[in-house]
């Protein structure tokens, strides 16, 4: 076996021009979709991804890593298992969005631009290559500029097309979109909206936010600025789109940063990759998710509206991803869970209200 993902993940963290570790996040999760992208029956296809952490050697080998374990695990029980978690929610919140986009009220008058995407800590996504989108749907890439710098830098190197009017023939990775663009920013700044509007997008558009993986790493005040905010900018039918860690998740990871780093059975305790996570983490989402997004201006009271990541793995046929004894990122679970109640990782399909 080669390295697991952590010990890969501080050695790039180490190589990479990346300012702070919640921007390295995004390579982390990215590497569970390369991973995903070598099993011989993926739950997505996603080549640009391969060709953006091309340069990362400890990268590629922990994805390797993570396709091994599969394999032995499906093997072992006939299933197919899906890499990890990460996985499932970008399929699922994929599904969600195009399903979002193609019941969008537009104006069919208009000719351009109908409809907006705006990927909330886009990270190394790759949605905008990968997915069908209507025609008429621009795309925003909002990051923060370290972020937004390295991504246009891996993308130029990766032969992926950025200007949706230049000839694609000279790209290996086109568009699927009419237009697109990164905006580099703070979302935890109320400038942010300014960049967002310089870079072209149209206040009162319908449009799809989607924050994957991001809200934890905002302050709680911020999240509640940023979903007002949302709401105000955006027109009728917009929807939002997001993954989040629940309250009780968030202080089980605070906890665990408390807790002597050797448990009794000699387990290693956290290693130093989770002890980032854990300290990187602001927000936990109450449990009631559609109390807390109703007062913002957002709608998620509809039947299926708020899942646990654990309950959509069925829906796909694919069996949860277990890690290994030595990848004990949660051995404190049961414990936790004792004090904080049950951890949850939502998928959330909210409506902006009225
Ligand atoms: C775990 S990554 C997720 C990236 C991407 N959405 C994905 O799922 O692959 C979290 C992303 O949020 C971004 N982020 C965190 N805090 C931010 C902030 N205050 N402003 C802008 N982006 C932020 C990070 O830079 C990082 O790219």
């Amino acid at each position: 076996m080669e390295k697991n993902i952590f010990q890969a993940h501080e050695e790039a963290l180490e190589k990479n021009d990346i300012d702070n570790f919640v921007s390295f996040t995004a390579i982390t999760v990215s590497a569970g979709r390369l991973a995903e992208g070598m099993r011989d029956d993926p739950l997505y296809k996603d080549t640009l991804i391969a060709d953006i952490l091309k340069s990362s050697e400890a990268i590629q080998a922990a994805a390797r890593d993570f396709r091994e374990i599969v394999v032995k695990q499906q093997e072992s029980n006939k299933e197919a298992h899906v890499v990890n978690m990460v996985v499932q929610r970008t399929r699922y919140l994929d599904d969600k969005l195009l399903e979002g986009l193609a019941t969008m009220p537009t104006d069919n008058n208009v000719i351009g631009i109908k409809r907006q995407v705006v990927l909330l800590g886009s990270g190394l996504d790759t949605k905008a290559w990968r997915l069908d989108f209507p025609s008429g749907t621009a795309i925003f890439e909002v990051d923060q500029r370290d972020m937004s710098g390295f991504k246009q830098r891996r993308l130029a190197a990766s032969k992926a097309q950025m200007d949706a009017a230049s000839d694609v023939a000279g790209f290996k990775h086109p568009l699927k979109v009419d237009s697109w663009a990164l905006v580099g920013t703070d979302l935890m700044h109320p400038d942010w909206v300014a960049d967002l509007d310089s870079s072209g997008f149209q206040k009162g558009l319908p449009t799809a936010f989607v924050a994957e993986g991001l809200l934890y790493y905002l302050s709680p005040d911020a999240v509640k600025t940023l979903l007002s905010t949302l709401a105000a900018i955006s027109g009728p039918g917009s929807v939002l789109l997001f993954s989040c860690i629940n309250e009780a998740f968030y202080r089980g990871c605070k906890k665990d940063l408390t807790r002597n780093n050797e448990s009794a059975d000699g387990v290693v305790g956290l290693s130093a990759t989770i002890r980032r996570f854990n300290e990187a983490f602001q927000f936990g989402m109450p449990n009631n998710v559609a109390g807390f997004l109703g007062p913002f201006g957002w709608d998620a009271s509809a039947d299926g509206a708020v899942k646990d990541v654990k309950n959509v793995y069925k829906a796909y046929s694919v069996q949860e991803f277990s890690p290994p004894k030595d990848y004990t990122f949660d051995k404190n679970k049961e414990e936790n869970e004792k004090l904080f109640g049950p951890k949850q990782y939502f998928l959330v399909n909210a409506r902006r209200a009225n």
